[in-house]
């Protein structure tokens, strides 16, 4: 088998300056890729912005022998998103992979939250999505080419105390994944999320240290580029990953009940008296549409 190259393809990483990002950029860089380095250059929570952190991995990749070049636009802005994907259009012609990466934390219990932590932690992980991807989608459309990765998190999938903010932003990535597939697809553009885990200023002091420094962000980058290669064929996936462990999940969807017969009312009671059955997840499946959730229906439809 040969080797998984990026010789022609060009990406764009958001939130690149630093941590698993950079990881990214400098891996791709070093397979062949000419890559936008992006990052706003600001605190852990957001705040401020510099172009040190861009341009220090950009440095750091052309010293290697690599191709490429910083741009400091801010993600969670329609202007900063066409910004970044002019950057890659304008300096290489073209854009093939789009990493999006960039992410910011305002960590509180849910009654303690102010309206202001909401809406920085959406705007940058979840409208940001929005803001760099559908100009990206827009060239990769016309190149009937294109790899696009969401960065979503085990806070969202599974829950994290004090980051109802974040996790809201990660799981709806999945929601603009589950669409963005179906609409995309037929330009051989594919779109999948992942979950990663890497100790980097975002969980120093989240994850126990013994534990946090096992979690490499280099570990991250292996999957990344292989769901950026042409090799890989699927979409709408999301895969799970940290220190060198790798899997997939999915939301399923469950056999359940049929009650009634679509005409007669159906009581509480019913539901209390089947809810076994109804909260069990016995013969899931993973559903490709929203549509084909119908299928469990099937007895009461036909
Ligand atoms: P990091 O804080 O080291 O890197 C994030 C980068 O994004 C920073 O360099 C920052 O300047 C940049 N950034 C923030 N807001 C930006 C904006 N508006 N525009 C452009 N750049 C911006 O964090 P880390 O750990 O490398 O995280 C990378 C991604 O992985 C984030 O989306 C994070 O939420 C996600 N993630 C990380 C996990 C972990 O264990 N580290 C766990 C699950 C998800």
């Amino acid at each position: 088998m040969s080797d998984i190259r990026f010789n022609g393809r060009v990406a764009i990483v958001t939130g690149a300056g630093a941590g698993i990002g950079r990881e990214y950029s400098f891996e791709l860089a070093k397979r062949g890729a000419k890559v936008v380095v992006n990052d706003l250059g600001g605190a852990r929570d957001g705040a401020g912005a510099s172009s040190a952190a861009a341009d220090g991995v950009v440095e750091e990749i052309r010293k290697a022998g690599g191709e490429a070049v910083a741009n400091y636009d801010n993600v969670a802005t329609m202007q900063g998103g066409e910004g970044i994907v002019k950057t890659a259009v304008d300096t290489y012609g073209k854009l093939d992979i789009l990493i999006n990466n960039a992410g910011i934390l305002r960590d509180k219990s849910f009654v303690k939250m102010t309206e202001a932590e909401w809406d920085a932690v959406i705007a940058v992980h979840l409208k940001g999505a929005f803001c760099v991807t559908q100009p990206a989608v827009r060239v990769m459309k016309d190149n009937n080419y294109g790899r696009v990765i969401f960065t979503a998190s085990t806070s969202g999938l599974y829950g994290n105390f004090g980051q109802t903010n974040y996790g809201a932003a990660k799981l709806g990535l999945l929601g603009i994944m589950n669409t963005l597939k179906q609409e995309v697809g037929k330009y051989n553009i594919l779109v999948n999320s992942i979950a990663p885990t890497a100790w980097s200023r975002m969980t120093e002091d989240i994850m126990p240290e013994a534990i946090g420094k096992k979690m490499k962000s280099k570990f991250n980058a292996p999957l990344v580029l292989y769901l950026c290669s042409e090799d890989n064929k699927e979409s709408g996936r999301t895969y799970v990953m940290g220190a060198g462990w790798y899997g997939r999940t999915a939301i399923v969807c469950a056999e359940g009940i049929c009650l009634g017969d679509t005409e007669r009312d159906i009581s509480v009671e019913e539901i209390r008296d089947n809810f076994v059955k109804i909260d069990s997840l016995d013969n899931n499946e993973v559903l490709n549409s929203g549509l084909e959730v119908f299928k469990f229906m099937g007895p009461l439809l036909s």
